[in-house]
């Protein structure tokens, strides 16, 4: 035990050299760790220590992810309670305290655990038995002979992990909830908050401060209603528990991909998916997603609906209560009745389907009650609003009652049903409309079979929930039936069975067919590395959103074929081939003049744009570069290659160098440096692509007989010298527009300025592009000199020790 602490010195020590050196994962009392020290999970998944976040020079006491993602913080300490300088120190008390000092106070923070009496026999003099351990979960718990003291996933901080209980337990008082940080910069308790809310039947509230921001809805046995379904999960399984003891909300990983939830300071809630193959988190689902989701938007019993201008309208039997504020978009006042109540007989229920439950808090339950008892007893008291299946599964079972006005209702295209109360003389003249009075419980769920594409669709694309069926009135959620299906028989007779004449290309992903479909399309067919079980419905899910993403300037994708192992996808076929089979080529660059080009360039931009931010899925293309500008037959650009996060096509490490490697000359400096891609990578690459275009020279490759600057390098010289005109290819000399041709290269060399804030976004990118204002004077580019490989590989092998570094010191 003793030379344990003396183990961590020494680790220390050696920590910034070697990181496979020993760690520990345990301390026991009196032992203590300090600025600089840090513990590790037994399985090398977490670390705990001191560190620092993002510009901030403060020292907080927190967990982060180890072995993926290095740094990612989940939980800290001293959230509120600084440290200015390096002389913090956690130390484990006699009696199973957690303690933080400082050389400036003895009390920085404490898990308040003084006073707990010692159970499990041992007498609280022999302190023995007590243990900090950081578990490969990501909790650090105290023990105490065995017994669980104290653990940190009871206080949870922003990050919501496998394992964590979000909720209330009712033994000991316990609220366990999600709040956001200040800022990146500033881990103290922000202004939101994710809070399970216990009264009538629970449900979650995303607070802004002292205002309810939206409704995470109650549990419907599926999912949280109005919120996308959990069926069938691959990476996870959700359980929400509802007893006398506790109520909680918890997921638990079923595979091994990892996934957090963050609640970000800027108040989105995002459920993020590690990544291996591209080392990085990719956003998996946002908590909100469009207007309805903000809560009780249209107010008492108005019904919010995405797809519908405006989306407040007021439920069957309800009218505006004020007519005027209603036509002013004020709906915050909502709807009243239109006839009243009369109680008794005097009184039906219509049936809303497919909608999210409203705000259950002042709701009443009964779990084992079924639909037609709950009708009995709704009826029977006349302050009863409406009622509801608690739980949809299996036909639906359960009885939730309203007693209130009925508040923050929208579509949800899951078989969520209401039926709510209103006067017997609604229904004259409106027998159309969905006002069935009778029903039958039973009635089988029409989701359940294509439930797993529902839930995949839904919740990865779920900035398109709502879009699906924009024009029928209803929401229908058959996304696969958008996306044709294609059988390895069609594909391979299409391809001449996949045969080497066919072969138009290599990818990144795989090799790349051409193909005759039966009706006479062309069609290029991109066939997968194979994969596993795992990477299949990831698959599904990508093509789904890729399928989503239509703009005249990226390659359509026409449908998918899964068989086995194979995965392939199906494009339309682009007849002009790629960007750099014309630019690099002596000959064929000729075919391409000044006024193509510039089409190309801004053709690109607006892809590029779309993917960034009109798509509202976000995608970050990551290997733009000109064999994926694909040109059809007019010669306009079509970006390819997008949307593919990479990460169901094989695991290979290796392969994964290599491709970095291979699209050098394109690659930004913080992924570079820190792997980490931002829609600012994109950019980066897409200002080396525009040199290209201009100069017809290869950036990586490119030599000048005076100086060693590559590409890039060269062009801020004669930019800077006034002479960037000479960057122009002899092929354009003819045909080029000088006043175009310098903008262009201006916002290139903008657009690869080294630091990623400092470059333009892709909107601004195509406004400047599209404009005669006057443009910013870029600074130095990154990687600017002919050295840049092996500058960038050293940078790269020192990475590992920067990082460290920066948590460890
Ligand atoms: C990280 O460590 C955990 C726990 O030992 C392990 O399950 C996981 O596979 C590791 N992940 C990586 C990417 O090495
Ligand atoms: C411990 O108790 C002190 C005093 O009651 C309080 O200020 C502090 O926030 C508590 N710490 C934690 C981690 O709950
Ligand atoms: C610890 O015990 C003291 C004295 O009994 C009491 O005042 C204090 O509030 C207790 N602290 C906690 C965290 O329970
Ligand atoms: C719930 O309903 C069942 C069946 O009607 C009944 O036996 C039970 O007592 C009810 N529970 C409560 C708490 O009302
Ligand atoms: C109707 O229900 C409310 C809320 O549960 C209750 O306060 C009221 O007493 C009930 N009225 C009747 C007549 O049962
Ligand atoms: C519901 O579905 C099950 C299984 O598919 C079937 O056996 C049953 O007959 C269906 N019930 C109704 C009412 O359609
Ligand atoms: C493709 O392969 C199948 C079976 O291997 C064969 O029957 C068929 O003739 C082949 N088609 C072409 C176009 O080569
Ligand atoms: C582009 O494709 C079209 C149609 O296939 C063809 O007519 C045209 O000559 C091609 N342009 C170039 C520059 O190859």
């Amino acid at each position: 035990m003793e030379n344990k602490s003396t183990h961590i010195i020494f680790c220390m020590a050696f920590i910034l050299l070697l990181s496979d050196c020993a760690t520990i994962d345990t301390i026991s009392a009196n032992q203590e760790i300090k600025d600089g020290d840090s513990l590790v999970s037994e399985g090398g998944m977490f670390e705990m220590g001191f560190f620092s976040p993002g510009k901030s020079k403060n020292r907080y006491m927190g967990i982060w992810y180890k072995n993926i993602s290095y740094g990612t913080i989940v939980w800290v300490a001293n959230r509120e309670t600084p440290i200015t300088d390096k002389s913090g120190v956690l130390k484990l008390g006699r009696h199973g305290n957690l303690v933080i000092l400082s050389s400036g106070n003895p009390m920085v923070w404490s898990s308040n655990l003084s006073n707990v009496s010692v159970s499990g026999g041992s007498n609280s003099n022999n302190p023995v038995g007590v243990v900090v351990k950081l578990l490969d979960s990501g909790n650090l718990v105290v023990w105490n002979n065995q017994n669980l003291i104290w653990q940190s996933f009871d206080y949870p901080g922003d990050t919501f992990l496998p394992g964590m209980k979000l909720g209330k337990d009712f033994v000991t008082g316990l609220q366990r909830s999600l709040t956001s940080w200040k800022s990146p910069d500033d881990p103290a308790t922000g202004e939101f908050s994710y809070i399970i809310d216990t009264n009538g039947y629970p449900q979650t509230f995303g607070w802004h401060g002292e205002v309810i921001a939206s409704r995470f809805g109650p549990w419907n046995g599926l999912g949280f209603s109005g919120f996308p379904l959990e069926i069938e999960n691959h990476v996870y399984i959700t359980e929400f528990v509802v007893n006398e003891k506790e109520i909680y909300h918890k997921y638990e990983l079923i595979s091994s991909v990892f996934t957090r939830v963050v609640l970000k300071s800027d108040g989105k809630g995002q459920s993020l998916q590690w990544i291996p193959r591209i080392k990085d988190w990719i956003v998996y689902a946002d908590a909100l997603v469009d207007t309805c989701d903000r809560f009780s938007l249209c107010g008492p019993y108005g019904m919010c609906s995405n797809n519908k201008h405006p989306p407040c309208t007021c439920m069957h039997g309800f009218e505006p209560r004020n007519q005027e504020e209603w036509r002013a978009s004020d709906w915050v006042s909502g709807c009243i009745r239109k006839r009243r109540l009369k109680c008794g007989d005097g009184d039906v229920f219509t049936k809303m389907t497919r909608v999210k439950l409203p705000d259950t808090r002042r709701s009443w339950y009964n779990a084992s009650m079924t639909l037609r008892e709950c009708e009995t007893i709704c009826k029977r008291n006349c302050s009863c609003t409406g009622y509801a299946n608690l739980d949809i599964r299996n036909g639906g079972s359960g009885c939730l009652l309203w007693f209130n006005e009925l508040l923050d209702i929208r579509d949800y295209d899951v078989e969520q049903d209401i039926y709510i109360r209103i006067a017997a003389s609604e229904l004259e003249g409106h027998v159309d409309s969905q006002v069935p009075i009778q029903f039958q419980p039973s009635e089988n769920n029409t989701y359940s079979g294509a439930s797993n594409f529902i839930r995949s669709a839904t919740y990865l694309c779920n900035d398109n929930r709502y879009m699906l069926d924009e024009n029928s009135g209803s929401l229908h959620m058959e996304p696969f039936n958008d996306i044709p299906y294609f059988s390895l028989l069609e594909v391979a007779r299409a391809t001449c069975n996949f045969s080497a004449s066919n072969k138009i290309g290599e990818g990144g992903f795989g090799p790349v067919y051409k193909g005759v479909l039966e009706d006479g399309r062309e069609i290029a067919v991109k066939r997968l590395s194979e994969t596993s079980e795992q990477g299949l419905d990831e698959f599904k899910n990508e093509v789904i959103c890729i399928a989503k993403l239509q703009h005249r300037n990226l390659v359509k994708l026409l449908g998918y074929c899964i068989h086995q192992n194979e995965l392939i996808l199906i494009y339309e076929y682009m007849s002009n081939n790629s960007l750099d089979y014309f630019l690099f080529d002596e000959t064929r660059s000729l075919m391409l003049d000044w006024p193509q080009r510039f089409n190309i360039i801004q053709g690109i931009a607006r892809g590029i744009l779309y993917l960034h931010q009109d798509s509202r899925l976000q995608i970050i293309h990551r290997d733009l570069k000109a064999s994926n500008i694909l040109l059809n037959s007019d010669m306009n650009p079509k970006i390819s290659d997008f949307g593919l996060a990479r990460n169901f096509v094989g695991q290979d490490t290796t392969a994964k160098t290599k491709k970095v490697v291979g699209t050098y000359g394109y690659i930004s400096s913080e992924y570079a440096v820190h792997g980490r891609f931002s829609i600012k990578s994109d950019v980066f690459s897409y200002g080396v692509l525009v040199m290209e275009i201009i100069s017809g020279n290869k950036n990586k490759e490119f030599s000048h007989g005076d100086h060693r600057d590559n590409l890039l390098g060269h062009a801020w010289r004669l930019h800077r010298e006034g002479r960037a005109v000479e960057l122009v290819s002899r092929s354009l000399h003819a045909s080029c527009v000088s006043s175009e041709v310098l903008r262009s290269i201006h916002v290139a060399l903008l657009c690869v300025q080294h630091l990623a804030e400092d470059r333009p976004t892709m909107l601004s990118v195509v406004l400047m592009l599209a404009s005669e204002g006057a443009l910013p004077q870029p600074k130095q580019p990154a990687f600017f000199t002919g050295e840049s490989h092996s500058e960038v590989q050293s940078v790269s092998v020192v990475n590992e020790y920067m990082i460290t570094q920066l948590y460890a010191r």
